[in-house]
């Protein structure tokens, strides 16, 4: 029994446990399909039939194993209410399996058809001055509106009655970028019935809103404005999670219609847009199965740090693996010039996107449309259906996707740093800025820089997120902070958790009120110190401490201390006289932790410094150390085996040492090396 325990049980066992594990690391799982799968947006509806095959040879020739079809086909699926028409994507699904890719169904919400917004024209959205969209371009929809739930339900239900059990359909996305909100009769009634369900009476409202200002006193729900701006702050956080709710319930009423029709294996997301912040991501995701999002470089340049955050932003989602459903082949339509990017960095992002725990990476889009408001945007093919001079990078892509993809599958990036990411704060801070240049995405972002490239893995969460996994959390400015969060907080740093504030940080509770402790609010006793002042800079101010000197910038806060244990890091120089000698920074051991309070938006160079000293503290190694800069280190592990990608995000050739002998997946040879040369934007993904 003893050997049969060992010989057959426990391997068996062993392999079960195996498999859960890279079942919840793996965003979803495919059978028959390449671990990583490479994908573009496919419109067959815009194409005779006859040119679908060899664009699906072409793709086949790029190792393009998946595509995403559907989301914009409502007009071609329904052409006139109540008359479905399948057949076409019933055969381009079954073409496409024929060539090994596999299909994510769009439900195709985002665009509704003439017949409906005509006939059904309270579906349409109303922007905040009254105005209702007419028929046109995408998104004219109202997110509220009962009737075109109802619609949606109905195409969402028919769709998957005939496809949840498709073998080769992997998954489904809901609409397309859920973005704008409705002030239509149906959104304001179903706000006033949503503030009357959390306050319950008005009574309650009014206090909580302090609604004696202004003479806002309401004597009925019914009476409250319905707007997104120029409003009482509480109001305006209320619409917020008001609208969170509304597109959670929006999605909600798609997936009741798809679930009961779909074989489980067929997952449910929608593709999101890095920081949008029109409505909490985190609570959508709490009913959708996989995080994705859409990947396009809104500025200039690509920027690789920034472009890793949003990429760990969205795995914090979920906290697990997740898609890039959307990404530029090179360049798209909607910037103010529209610039590519270099030869060799489509393929940089795309190794990004898989070292930051994504699982599939899906160009937008596949072949130029024959008319359409996008005809300038990035493709694969061109209009006569032949490649265009990024297909072959993409191609190259695919076929290493192919050669990594087995000693990835079932690994994700672990990190013991996380970056707190409110909305609730993010919104507060944006309602009432104070100084035009304090973006918190921005300072984010600041804090975010040198904590990834000093610790080359970071998660970005949620402020309720599990704490336990991490030694160091750092909450850049975490404006909301009520007393639960704050209780959280607390109970993490007791347990020997460092937990870094940013300034603005713990001003307001839960009602966007005034917190009555001054900042940082519920976590002022604990830190033996609260803020005296804040102040919004135009200009520098020079600021240091035992971790170096440089400047305060955009936003500065007077310390006060309470408590002897309350050591002072940084203070202000000579600047405005207010600040003049004054505490920026100070921390203070609590339990087995510590909580530090950076109360300036310092430059990035002392931030470099602060960080440094915060990441020793709380005793986080990088992976690899002694790595050129500019040269990003990803990891992907889980209980058996570990991959290292190195992306050259610089345009010299770079030396890498590497940590043991390893051989790289998608070089030349599979010899074993010490070390790796990277060229121009080049890529390295290394196994032991
Ligand atoms: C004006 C208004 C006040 C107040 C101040 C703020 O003077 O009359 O109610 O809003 O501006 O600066
Ligand atoms: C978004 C949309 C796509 C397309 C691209 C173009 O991501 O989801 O339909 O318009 O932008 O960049």
């Amino acid at each position: 029994m003893q050997s049969a325990w060992k010989t057959r049980i426990l391997p068996a066992l062993l392999v079960i446990l195996a498999g859960t594990l890279s079942a919840s690391a793996q965003a979803t799982a495919y059978t028959d399909q390449p671990p990583l799968l490479l994908g573009a947006a496919w419109y067959p509806e815009q194409w005779p039939e006859s040119q679908w095959e060899p664009d699906l040879e072409l793709m086949e020739a790029a190792h393009i194993h998946l595509v995403r079809i559907g989301e914009f086909a409502w007009s071609t699926m329904e052409p006139e209410e109540g008359q479905y028409k399948f057949d076409w994507l019933e055969r381009a699904i079954a073409l496409a399996a024929k060539h090994h890719i596999c299909v994510v169904l769009g439900t195709p919400t985002a665009a509704p058809p003439a017949w409906l917004t005509t006939k059904y024209p309270e579906t349409l959205r109303v922007d905040q001055n009254g105005r209702r969209d007419e028929h046109g371009n995408r998104q004219q929809f109202s997110f509220a509106n009962p009737k075109y739930r109802q619609l949606a339900h109905d195409i969402a239900e028919q769709m998957a009655t005939r496809f949840g059990h498709n073998p080769d359909v992997v998954g489904w996305q809901l609409d397309n970028e859920y973005a704008a909100d409705s002030f239509d009769p149906d959104a304001k009634g179903q706000f006033h019935a949503w503030l009357a369900k959390k306050y319950g009476t008005v009574d309650n409202l009014n206090q909580r809103w302090a609604t004696a200002y202004w003479s806002q006193t309401y004597n009925d729900f019914n009476q409250i404005p319905v707007r997104s701006s120029n409003e009482n702050p509480a109001l305006l956080l209320d619409w917020r999670r008001f609208v969170s709710d509304t597109w959670t319930s929006y999605s909600e009423n798609q997936i009741s219609a798809i679930r009961p029709h779909a074989d489980k294996r067929q997952f449910i997301t929608t593709n999101t847009m890095g920081w949008f912040d029109n409505f909490d991501e985190y609570k959508l995701h709490t009913v959708l199965d996989i995080a994705a999002w859409d990947d396009y470089i809104p500025v200039d340049h690509y920027d690789a740090d920034a472009n890793g955050a949003v990429h760990d932003l969205t795995r914090g989602y979920k906290q697990k693996n997740f898609w890039v459903m959307e990404t530029e082949p090179a360049f798209v339509n909607w910037r103010k010039t529209n610039t590519p990017l270099e030869k060799g960095q489509v393929r940089d992002m795309a190794w990004q996107a898989i070292g930051h725990g994504s699982d599939a990476v899906e160009y937008w889009q596949w072949r130029a449309a024959p008319n359409g408001q996008e005809e300038y945007h990035g493709v694969l093919a061109g209009i006569d259906g032949k490649p265009v001079p990024v297909y072959d990078e993409v191609k190259q892509v695919g076929a290493e996707f192919e050669k990594a993809g087995a000693a990835l599958a079932g690994t994700s990036p672990q990190s013991s740093v996380a970056i707190i990411q409110s909305y609730d704060s993010r919104w507060a801070i944006d309602f009432q800025r104070h100084s035009a240049a304090f973006d918190p995405v921005e300072e984010l972002i600041a804090f975010y820089r040198p904590l990834r490239d000093q610790t080359q893995a970071v998660d970005v969460i949620s402020p309720d997120a599990p704490l336990d996994q991490y030694k160091l959390v750092v909450a850049p400015a975490l404006n909301v902070l009520p007393q639960n969060l704050a209780n959280h907080l607390l109970a993490y740093v007791r347990q020997g958790g460092h937990l870094v504030l940013g300034p603005r940080s713990g001003m307001k509770d839960e009602y966007n009120a005034l917190n009555p402790q001054r900042q940082p609010g519920p976590l002022a006793d604990a830190l033996g110190a609260n803020i005296s002042q804040f102040y919004a800079l135009d200009a520098d101010v020079p600021i240091g401490g035992d971790a170096g000197s440089g400047t305060a910038t955009i936003w500065a806060e007077t310390v006060n201390p309470s408590s002897p244990e309350t050591k002072t890091l940084l203070r202000y120089g000579a600047s405005n006289g207010w600040l003049d000698g004054q505490p920026a920074a100070v921390s203070r051991s609590v339990g087995k932790g510590s909580i530090t309070y950076v109360g300036a938006w310092v430059d990035p160079a002392l931030l470099a410094k602060l960080t440094t000293s915060f990441v020793q503290q709380a005793g986080v190694q990088p992976i690899l150390s002694g790595v050129p800069e500019g040269v990003e280190v990803c990891q992907r592990s889980n209980g058996e085996k570990s991959v290292l990608i190195l992306i050259n995000h610089t345009t010299m050739e770079q030396h890498v040492a590497l940590p043991a002998s390893m051989i790289n997946l998608i070089g030349e040879s599979s010899s074993r090396i010490d070390s790796v040369d990277l060229p121009k934007y080049g890529v390295a993904v290394l196994e032991k």
